[in-house]
């Protein structure tokens, strides 16, 4: 049928269904006042329809109109036939009372038929306004208590007095909260939209937003960064599964960033760790359909992109500091065969001067796959090659996986046994679940999140690393948690939920099993149920993984990578994007992952770099060693079956060009981990986007394809085959080479600008007014921290610039809340580069100096130049006119006094 004829006979169905509202008679709706849903039935726009019948199976018009919702068949083809009238929701009590933060108010449920069981009557709604630009508020069961995540948020104590937002609702017809921003008039939250649901378990709410500008939600490919609102649905919760689009993957993260009309931008995040999915809909409405929990959310207000990060991760935590050696490269591969194999592939790294910090172990190196042993075969002497690289200088990472094989000769499974760690079948046995994992045979769960799952798992790792494997970090994987069966050897049983009554858009479960490949959702975490704590199972075994390191290195640094993970983890650990492929499509996914990574407040984040299942190319795996040194977890991890791709294995331009770009991102480590020392501290990202540091430039609001460390330092990787140009957007500041320093031309500021990018080059440009903290690289980060230091100082069109430098011993424990770390700044201002120590709690050991300093984007040629009070002689340092590029070699400044650089004309 054309879309003509769809038009009129959806006009006649409209008339008729019109007529029968207004006869009362209302085609099985329950509306007591059939004039708003008349008029909403004939003036709502297809895009803006809440859909009403999300459910894949049974859906038609008598079971649409079962639901009290509407019927009609829209005009564009995405948008759902079934929707809500505007008189599905709640009403207000009675007047809301004030609180000590906000105020609450009492809702009760509008009439209308049931949607699927145990719908909750009475609602409360708690709005606090916690700070200025912070704002909770929460909807939750008035008379029973319900699950909360029990992850610890920060709070407040007294309620903000001139807060950024400011807070309506509105009755008509059912109740919706309206949330402002203050300064602007902008409607940044508006829940005044049909449908508003409080079942026991489907909760649903939509929100208007006030632009297309969505970013977040995780963990997925997202294959624009932008969000697509084209009746695009993501689900959220914890998965192992492949990483390709429209997938739930390892994480779960129900936050997003938008970005509004003049660049100011909020974020909201919703404190909830059930099951499921988000619509976004072309009219800039959001609908939450979860399967559990509380509608518990928080609001926070920026104004800038990187101030809704800081306020989110004031809430839930700020990252963890990592060691200054896992800033360095690292190289893995599942399944080198043998220890010769492994030994071999590090020997080539140091026979060819590769920049390698840390080695890794993949599971290979356990017996028959079991966590705390070591194969007797094939790595035997495994213990005596970590001592050989720790003798280089080089760190050695294990895996350990998840589960634990159920034998009784085996001390981990019996002492936990003993301990009663291991998750439960339901709540109402007492056996253990048993699942499949890598090791054969049966397999337990431990519960991580139970304090006696910790301490067995803390006692574990510590004797595992005192009796065998003196290794530094730990790498837990397969964390989602992931089953090779569905649910148990036992199947799972036919319960609420197992079988949930609305499945939300998850990957794979469309066959009705929430439990596909996961543990049945009825077992039984010591009184928490799977069903609800599913996606916090990474989050509480990173962190149990964080205290057995704290007790294996009570003074030092160490630091954990988990597969899966959830809103705070990043105080545990860090995350790789998971099992990506050796294709150029998942270069470029990798960078949205990254900068998303970035919203969710995880600043230690990488994918695998030349791809992980299937076989590389030599041209992809270099441009991937190219794009991946700018990764701050920069590993390459290669899967079982894959040919080799450590950097050394190909030819000897692939090795020199690897060689290259690494010694750069080793020159640039102390500018990273100053970056870091900001994320710790103030909750900033590391990598983020164009639209974070230009929010109001609607070009750079859609920029995917490149990325900055902090705010000054642009990256445009190449990520497509023989391509030997790369084009970049480039917003209207000054942009200068990071290798020459030769400047962007004034025309090509404000625009896409196409880069030449031959094989061997990755352009990286370095923003004006900025100052970037650099050190002489070294093959490891123990050698290259003993190195002179220097600067690379980028001038904006006013002739300033501005840095800092964080600086400590590298790895000991909590530096800054223990103080024992410096701090630098510095700042050009009238042709003055004043480098001032504003700390200096951390001496280094090695006379570390300031040698090299180079200055970008002079307007003209220095005269004489002054280096603390004392004229350089013209042979240290060189000028070069075209390039405008000072640069001034073979300086000693210690680091730990202040100086002053000044040019004349
Ligand atoms: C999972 C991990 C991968 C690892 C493999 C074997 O697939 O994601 O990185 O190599 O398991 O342990």
């Amino acid at each position: 049928m054309g879309k003509l004829v769809w038009v009129v006979v959806s006009i006649c169905v409209l008339m008729v269904f019109a007529l029968a509202l207004g006869l009362g008679l209302g085609l099985g709706l329950q509306s007591d006042e059939p004039d708003v849903d008349q008029d909403y039935f004939l003036s709502v726009r297809d895009e803006e329809r809440i859909d009403c019948y999300p459910d894949d199976e049974g859906k038609s018009i008598e079971a649409c109109e079962g639901r009290g919702c509407f019927w009609k068949e829209p005009v564009e083809d995405l948008a759902p036939e079934c929707f809500h009238p505007p008189t599905h929701g709640y009403d207000l009590v009675s007047i809301p009372e004030d609180t000590e933060l906000g105020w609450s108010a009492s809702l009760e449920l509008r009439e209308r038929p049931e949607r699927y069981q145990r719908d909750v009557i009475n609602l409360k709604l708690d709005v606090e306004m916690q700070t200025t630009n912070r704002m909770r508020f929460k909807f939750s069961d008035a008379d029973n208590d319900r699950f909360e995540v029990p992850i610890p948020v920060a709070s407040s104590s007294s309620k903000a007095s001139n807060p950024a937002y400011n807070v309506q609702y509105g009755t008509d017809p059912t109740f919706g909260l309206k949330i402002t921003r203050t300064s602007t008039g902008t409607v940044v939250f508006d829940s005044r939209l049909p449908g508003f649901t409080f079942d026991d378990q489907f909760l649903q709410i939509s929100t208007r937003f006030p632009t297309a500008n969505i970013y977040g939600f995780g963990e997925h490919i997202h294959e624009r960064y932008r969000h697509d609102l084209n009746w695009k649905t993501w689900g959220i919760f914890s998965r192992d599964t492949l990483p390709l689009e429209d997938r739930n993957l390892y994480g779960h993260h129900p936050f997003y960033l938008c970005v509004e009309k003049d660049g100011n931008a909020h974020g909201l995040f919703l404190l909830n760790s059930n099951a499921m999915d988000v619509t976004l809909l072309p009219g800039q409405i959001l609908t939450y359909r979860v399967i559990g929990g509380v509608l518990d959310f928080y609001l926070f207000m920026g104004p800038s992109p990187e101030n809704v990060v800081q306020q989110y991760l004031e809430l839930i935590g700020r990252p963890v500091m990592p060691p200054y050696w896992a800033l360095g490269f690292h190289l893995s591969k599942w399944d080198y065969g043998n220890l010769t194999v492994m030994r071999d592939v590090v020997e080539s790294m140091r026979a060819n001067d590769m920049p390698h910090d840390v080695q890794y172990a993949d599971i290979d190196y356990m017996d028959e796959q079991r966590s705390f042993t070591v194969d007797p075969i094939n790595y035997v002497g495994l213990g005596e090659f970590i001592d050989d690289v720790h003798a280089h200088g080089q760190r050695f990472i294990i895996i350990l996986d998840h589960t634990i094989a159920k034998m009784e000769t085996y001390e981990p499974y019996t002492r936990g046994h003993e301990l009663d760690v291991f998750i439960k079948y339901n709540s109402d046995t007492n056996e253990e679940l048993i699942g499949r994992m890598w090791p054969p045979g049966d397999n337990v769960f431990p519960d991580y999140m139970h304090e006696s799952g910790i301490n067995w798992w803390t006692e574990q790792c510590h004797q595992f690393h005192n009796t065998s494997l003196d290794f530094d970090a730990l790498w837990v994987d397969m964390n989602e948690p992931s089953n090779m069966i569905d649910g148990s050897v036992n199947g799972c049983g036919e319960d609420r939920w197992n079988r949930p009554p609305y499945l939300p858009k998850l990957y794979k479960v469309f066959s009705g099993t929430l439990y596909e490949e996961t543990l049945c959702m009825d077992s039984d975490h010591h009184g928490s149920t799977h069903y609800n704590v599913h996606s916090l199972y990474g989050h509480s075994h990173a962190k149990a993984t964080h205290r057995a390191l704290e007790k294996i290195f009570p003074d030092k640094r160490s630091f954990v990578l988990t597969r899966s993970n959830f809103p705070s983890t990043s105080r545990y650990a860090g995350h790789w994007l998971g099992d990506n492929k050796s294709q150029w499509v998942h270069m470029r996914w990798s960078v949205i992952g990254m900068i998303e990574f970035g919203l969710f407040g995880f600043p230690f984040i990488g994918a695998d770099i030349c791809g992980f299942i299937d076989d590389t190319t030599e041209e992809m795996c270099q441009r991937w060693m190219q794009l991946g040194a700018f990764y701050p977890f920069a590993r390459n991890h290669n899967a079982r079956d894959a040919i080799p791709q450590h950097p050394t294995v190909f030819s000897e331009t692939m090795t020199n060009v690897s060689r290259d770009i690494l010694l750069h991102r080793y020159t640039l480590i102390p500018f990273l981990y100053t970056l870091f020392y900001e994320a710790n501290t103030q909750g900033s990202t590391v990598v983020r986007s164009l639209m974070h540091e230009f929010p109001s430039n609607v070009e750079a609001l859609h920029v995917e394809e490149q990325f900055l460390w902090g705010p000054s330092l642009l990256i445009t990787p190449v990520m497509k085959e023989a391509d030997v140009t790369v084009r970049g957007y480039f917003p209207d500041v000054r942009w200068y080479s990071y290798y020459s320093g030769e400047e962007l031309p004034e025309y090509e500021r404000g625009t896409w600008v196409t880069l030449s990018a031959p094989l061997d080059f990755i352009p990286v440009h370095v923003r004006g007014g900025y100052i970037l903290p650099t050190q002489e690289p070294a093959n490891t980060t123990v050698y290259s921290r003993r190195n002179p230091l220097g600067l690379i100082v980028a001038l904006n069109d006013e002739q300033r610039a501005a840095g800092n430098l964080y600086w400590d011993d590298g790895e000991s424990r909590d530096p800054v809340d223990n103080g024992a770390y410096s701090l630098l700044e510095f700042t050009v201002n009238q042709r003055r580069l004043s480098m001032s120590v504003i700390r200096d709690s951390y001496v280094p050991p090695d006379n570390l100096a300031f040698s090299l300093i180079k200055v970008f984007g002079l307007d003209s040629a220095p005269s004489s130049i002054e280096v603390d009070s004392v004229t350089l002689s013209a042979d240290s340092y060189t000028f070069d006119a075209d390039l405008k590029v000072l640069i001034i070699e073979d300086q000693t400044l210690a680091m730990l006094e202040d100086h002053i650089i000044s040019w004349n004309n």
